[in-house]
């Protein structure tokens, strides 16, 4: 445990929580910036040897939770979060994590619409089955600054 006045003098850590449908983007987007995310697909892929296997979410997102409190007891600047996060129920686990630590919450939303994803999609390796993105298309519920986001941000449109 870091003495108050050391922990009041250090600038508030990031945590990015994006936002966005399978094919929206999102880990594309982060490997352009050279993020070094936290990925719901990169640990179910550590644990299972594949990263659609839907079958351990528990194990998965008690892992990537593990990881993002170490991000965040490091006082890492940004800690980028790299999953689906369709509703608020996804969301409000990150949002608590975010303020136990005194980080500053943000959502970065791929606002993509659902026919470009589903091109993206059929045309990379891993094809998320089409009536799955339909059932998650349906459930999206948008992140606000009501849900308790500092900030939301729509990601910048790169490319068609
Ligand atoms: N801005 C873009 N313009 C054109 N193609 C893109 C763009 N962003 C991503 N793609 C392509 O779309 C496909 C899906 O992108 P990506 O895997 O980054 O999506 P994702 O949001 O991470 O999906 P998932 O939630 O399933 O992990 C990839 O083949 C990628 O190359
Ligand atoms: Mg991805």
């Amino acid at each position: 445990m870091l003495p108050a006045t050391t922990v009041s003098s250090l600038p508030v850590p990031r945590l990015v929580v994006m936002v966005g449908l399978p094919g929206a983007g999102k880990s594309s987007y982060l490997r352009s910036i050279g993020a070094q995310a936290i990925s719901s697909d990169a640990v179910r892929l550590m644990l299972a040897d594949d990263e659609t296997d839907q079958t351990i979410n528990g194990r998965v997102f008690a892992t990537v939770t593990y990881l993002l409190r170490q991000r965040l007891e490091l006082r890492r600047p940004v800690t980028y979060l790299d999953a689906t996060n369709l509703v608020r129920r996804d969301r409000r686990g990150w949002l608590q994590l975010g303020r136990e630590y005194g980080a500053r919450v943000e959502a970065l939303w791929f606002d993509v619409p659902l026919e470009v994803c589903k091109a993206r999609n059929a045309g990379r390796g891993r094809v998320v089955p089409e009536w799955v993105l339909d059932l998650m298309a349906a459930r999206f519920v948008p992140p606000s600054e009501a849900e308790g986001f500092d900030e939301v941000r729509k990601c910048p449109a790169r490319g068609k």
